[in-house]
């Protein structure tokens, strides 16, 4: 019954715009979404803008909050694309109608966020559509795991409030998933009063660092900058770990399991050194060798002797991870 009075008044103050605002109001995002960059991707960006939009204003929105943060972005795109006439609000049988009508309405998704276990944050976009989220965000909260981590929701509208769109697609994940507060956007929402709303989350980006273990011991790591260590990181995002094996008296090598960019030079390695060979190879040394190969970075939290003991007793299992 709740759910009933909420989403007719949100149809009263909806349907209570003159025709022409409500036009405006649906079809033009007061920022123009071409001249906001899409962001780009970060290996260690902590933080997921995911959003869906028919019309540029959530994307508008999206774009501007990823800018400010930092963060990756993913756009929910339906299967089948919505035609100006499916999202004919004015058509009691058009098709975001009909689906916003049936509880069990759930559009099809072209494709599902890659490496969703990277993100502790997600910002979740939508419209308005009849005072709800439309079905769309349903499939999209029923067909991903985001236990346990902080869902943002943001919605763009005309002039509806948010009402319980974001409580009801709360229902849709597990109590061990974070929900804060619902941001409603209006419409007319300018660039900077969106980019002040997302700085004012305060989410500190908590970029996330490379860590290696070795044989489950973490050892700290001060990682080189350049694009082995970039793509090097790409893969850790998803958990790697490498077989290593002893050779020559002062390394431990192991394959990565595919090639890295290398920019191989001669190089003199001292103990606690971590080095690209050959593209696909790992090798951490815990003495001295001269050899053409690609820095990776440093152990710096381990003796000479330490290093020692931790590689030259036999084989080890290293393990990379994004914390
Ligand atoms: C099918 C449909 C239903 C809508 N229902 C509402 C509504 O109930 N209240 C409202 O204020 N705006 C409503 N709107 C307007 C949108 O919420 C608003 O224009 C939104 O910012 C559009 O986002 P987009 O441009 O990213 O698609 C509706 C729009 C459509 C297409």
């Amino acid at each position: 019954m709740k759910k009933l009075i909420a989403c007719l008044s949100a149809l009263v103050l909806f349907m209570g715009l003159t025709p022409a605002m409500a036009e405006d109001a649906v079809s033009s995002a007061t920022i123009n979404v071409a001249e906001i960059p899409a962001a780009g991707e970060h290996p260690n960006a902590a933080i997921l803008v995911v959003y869906f939009s028919t019309d540029d204003t959530v994307r508008a929105a999206a774009r501007i909050a990823a800018d400010a943060l930092g963060a990756d972005i993913f756009e929910i795109v339906p299967q089948t694309l919505y035609t100006t006439e499916d999202l004919n609000y004015n058509n009691s049988s058009s098709r975001a109608t009909r689906e916003q009508r049936d509880e069990t309405a759930r559009p099809e998704i072209v494709s599902l966020p890659e490496n969703l276990q990277q993100y502790d944050t997600i910002l979740l976009g939508y419209p308005i559509w009849w005072g709800q989220a439309p079905k769309i965000l349903y499939t999209f909260l029923e067909s991903v795991d985001v236990s346990g981590k902080t869902i943002i929701p943001f919605c763009t509208s005309a002039s509806s409030s948010a009402g319980s769109s974001a409580r009801n697609l709360q229902t849709l994940t597990d109590e061990a998933t974070v929900w804060l507060e619902v941001k409603r956007i209006d419409n007319r929402s300018t660039a900077e009063e969106i980019r002040a709303w997302a700085l004012s989350l305060n989410l500190t980006q908590g970029e996330k660092n490379m860590q290696m273990k070795i044989n489950g011991i973490p050892v700290t790591v001060a990682w080189e900058d350049n694009e082995s260590v970039t793509a090097l990181q790409e893969l850790a995002a998803d958990g790697l770990t490498i077989q290593m094996s002893m050779y020559g008296g002062f390394e431990q090598v192991g394959p990565i399991g595919q090639r890295l960019p290398s920019n191989d030079t001669q190089t003199s390695t001292s103990s606690g050194d971590i080095v690209l060979y050959s593209s696909s190879q790992l090798v951490v040394f815990y003495d001295s060798n001269s050899w053409a190969y690609t820095r990776l970075g440093h152990i710096t939290d381990q003796t000479p002797e330490q290093m020692r003991e931790l590689l030259g007793n036999g084989s080890v299992t290293i393990t990379l991870t994004m914390e």
